[in-house]
């Protein structure tokens, strides 16, 4: 069965463009409902945490390194069928490869910093949620 809920987070480099709201404004008008959101910073041991299953990929340093480099906005969404709804939502990993008008394509810079993060597959939402909120921040 396909779950409700998916985690995603700005970036630090939309983020410091200035798009945490445009971002948190267009997710809405995608149908999508906020029901956790949290402005916060990880350290580089979070990071590497949080994408410890990139461990072995190429990127891991520099992904983790980037992704602790300024603060995030850390949400929960909510929609029918979320955690792949989102993923169609927000556009491929590579900004250039995204399709027109999705998150990524308007607000990502490149392959790394590419706006968003996505949750993908019920089961790592559910362990991305629990590793950001608490439950009485979710909604
Ligand atoms: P995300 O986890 O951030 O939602 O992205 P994704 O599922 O579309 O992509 P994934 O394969 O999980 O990769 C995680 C993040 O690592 C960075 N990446 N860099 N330099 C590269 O070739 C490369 N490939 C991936 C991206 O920031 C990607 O979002
Ligand atoms: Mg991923």
């Amino acid at each position: 069965m396909s779950g409700i809920r998916t985690y995603t987070m700005v970036k630090p480099t939309a983020m410091r463009k200035g798009y945490m709201a445009a971002i948190m404004n267009k997710i809405t008008e995608g149908g999508f409902k906020i029901v956790a959101a949290k402005m916060t910073r990880l350290s580089k041991e979070e990071a590497e945490a949080f994408y410890a299953i990139h461990s072995e990929r190429p990127f891991f340093g520099e992904l983790t390194t980037f992704m602790s480099s300024g603060p995030i906005m850390a949400i929960v969404v909510e929609k029918e069928n979320a955690v792949e709804a989102y993923r169609n939502f927000i556009g491929a990993t590579n900004p250039e490869e995204a399709e027109e008008g999705t998150i990524r394509k308007l607000y990502g810079t490149n392959i790394g910093e590419n706006a968003v993060h996505g949750s993908d597959s019920d089961e790592n939402a559910a362990n991305e949620i629990k590793f950001f909120f608490s439950d009485r921040e979710l909604f």
